[in-house]
């Protein structure tokens, strides 16, 4: 929490005292303090610029760096005193440089404003961020690739309208997951490009009139370049829209993963053993094992879509350039990126530790009838056109419900009564085994197509 400091920010236009509650309405720092050390490494790299086109002397650059440093430590050791006076997290920073090494302090603030300072802040924030963020979703793009490879053979049901389909692979079903994410890695990669791009210069939105050196800040703090316009610099929010889109796509597709371990962890699915350490009981039911982390990620997936919301409706109707709205950006965006990398760390964790229940999951594919596609297809081969095909199998599969049985327990003869071209070899195909395995052109389920596609994707994960 912050103090309140005696010394007013930019007070000598105003005749009267900012109103006590209007200071601590506009005020940022209890959230904006998130990017001191990205304002602390913006303010070496201007005045590092300002000294090499001779605003400041050398001395005073050296008392600046000093001064800095000595405030990162007093942040990182929880000492430094933040005021809400001072408004937000810029201002507690160069007042309190100012009170250590006086004068050299008060010159950092030449030739940029507040507002290019944020948007560089931002950036800078979001850059590292990223990077976290990309951490945990390669661990978990690994975890998946591990699973999938250990679960290439084990046959499940694949649903469409959640009834039983197709047989499929469990391995196949996570690589689907894998494919989802490297979507998503892709956005975020493309997004920093966009990101990563330096408003710094812009000043309040028209430029600044000294012979800034904006080549240098950018390559100083790692942007691929300066900005080109000032006005848009300081005023647009679009990256941080999205970065909360891909933020949005990434929880969108973990609450799809989610539910799903939801429902195979249930009694009546029994397809996994979720592990006990992400699991908690019941206060009241000592019987129960609930899926809390999926249940959450699940849950937490809303509030980073609210975030993308708030973003946009945040920026839709401000006028260029600079508006005191754009304060309201920081929170939903700290959020979107905390909830991104606990999430993401969550299932990391959690995914490797998963069991495979394949017996069931086995049954159950056995259960729908999921190879009536295949004895329609057999049946094509043998020369009967689809649509009969499907006739044909439709009967066999009222057969196999009245007698309560799947399509491989029906005899030969029980079969041929509904087309004469149905042989012995038809059991081959009406198998779960033979039905996966069959399925081995680019994107199948076989088991061996599958195994294929881990080590394509490892190899892409390895060149990035
Ligand atoms: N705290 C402000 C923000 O988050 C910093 C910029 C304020 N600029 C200004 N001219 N009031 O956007």
């Amino acid at each position: 929490m912050s103090t309140v400091n005696t010394e007013k920010l930019s007070s000598a236009r105003f005749a009267e005292a900012t109103d006590a509650f209007v200071e601590v309405y506009t005020a940022s720092v209890d959230f904006d303090q998130r990017m001191a050390q990205q304002d602390i490494e913006g303010s070496l790299a201007h005045a590092r610029m300002l000294q090499s086109i001779g605003i400041l002397t050398e001395q005073e650059l050296k008392d600046i760096q000093s001064g800095l440093a000595q405030i990162a430590e007093e942040i990182e050791q929880g000492k430094f005193q933040w005021s809400i006076q001072q408004e937000d997290v810029h201002m507690n920073i160069e007042a309190r440089l100012t009170d250590l090494i006086g004068i050299a302090g008060k010159k950092l603030h030449t030739g940029r404003s507040r507002n290019d300072q944020v948007a560089t802040d931002i950036r800078l924030y979001l850059r590292k961020e990223i990077d976290l963020i990309l951490q945990q979703l390669q661990r978990l793009q690994t975890a998946l690739l591990d699973l999938a490879e250990r679960e290439a053979d084990t046959i499940m049901p694949g649903f469409t309208h959640l009834q039983v389909a197709q047989p499929v692979t469990f391995g196949h079903h996570l690589m689907a997951w894998f494919e989802m994410l490297s979507r998503d890695r892709e956005r975020l990669l493309d997004c920093v490009k966009r990101i990563n791009i330096m408003p710094l210069g812009a000043a309040a939105l028209a430029g600044t009139s000294y012979p800034i050196d904006r080549q240098m800040t950018a390559e100083l703090l790692g942007f691929s370049r300066p900005s080109n316009n000032s006005l848009d610099s300081v005023s647009d929010r679009d990256f941080a829209i999205e970065f909360a889109a891909c933020g949005s796509l990434i929880m969108m597709h973990l609450s799809r993963f989610s539910e799903e371990l939801v429902l195979w962890a249930s009694a009546q699915f029994d397809f996994i053993e979720m592990p006990d350490a992400f699991c908690t009981g019941s206060s009241i039911m000592p019987q129960k094992k609930n899926p809390d982390v999926p249940e959450l990620v699940r849950g937490k997936s809303g509030r980073v879509s609210g975030h993308l919301i708030s973003l946009l409706m945040l920026m839709k109707s401000q006028p260029l350039a600079y508006n005191k709205d754009n304060q309201e950006d920081k929170e939903p965006l700290f959020d979107t990126a905390d909830t991104l990398l606990n999430s993401l760390r969550a299932f990391a964790d959690m995914m490797p530790n998963i069991q495979s229940k394949k017996e069931n999951m086995y049954q159950a594919a056995k259960k729908g009838f999921a190879t009536a596609t295949d004895l329609a297809d057999y049946l094509v081969r043998k020369g009967i056109p689809f649509r009969d095909a499907h006739e044909v199998v439709g009967l066999a599969v009222r057969l196999g419900i009245e007698s309560s049985r799947d399509l491989s327990e029906i005899s030969l003869n029980e079969l041929q009564q509904f087309s004469q071209q149905i042989e012995a070899d038809v059991f081959d195909i009406l198998s779960l085994e033979g039905s996966v395995a069959a399925r081995k052109h680019i994107g199948g389920t076989a088991p061996d197509t599958v195994r294929k596609a881990v080590q394509t994707a490892r190899k892409q994960m390895q060149l990035g």
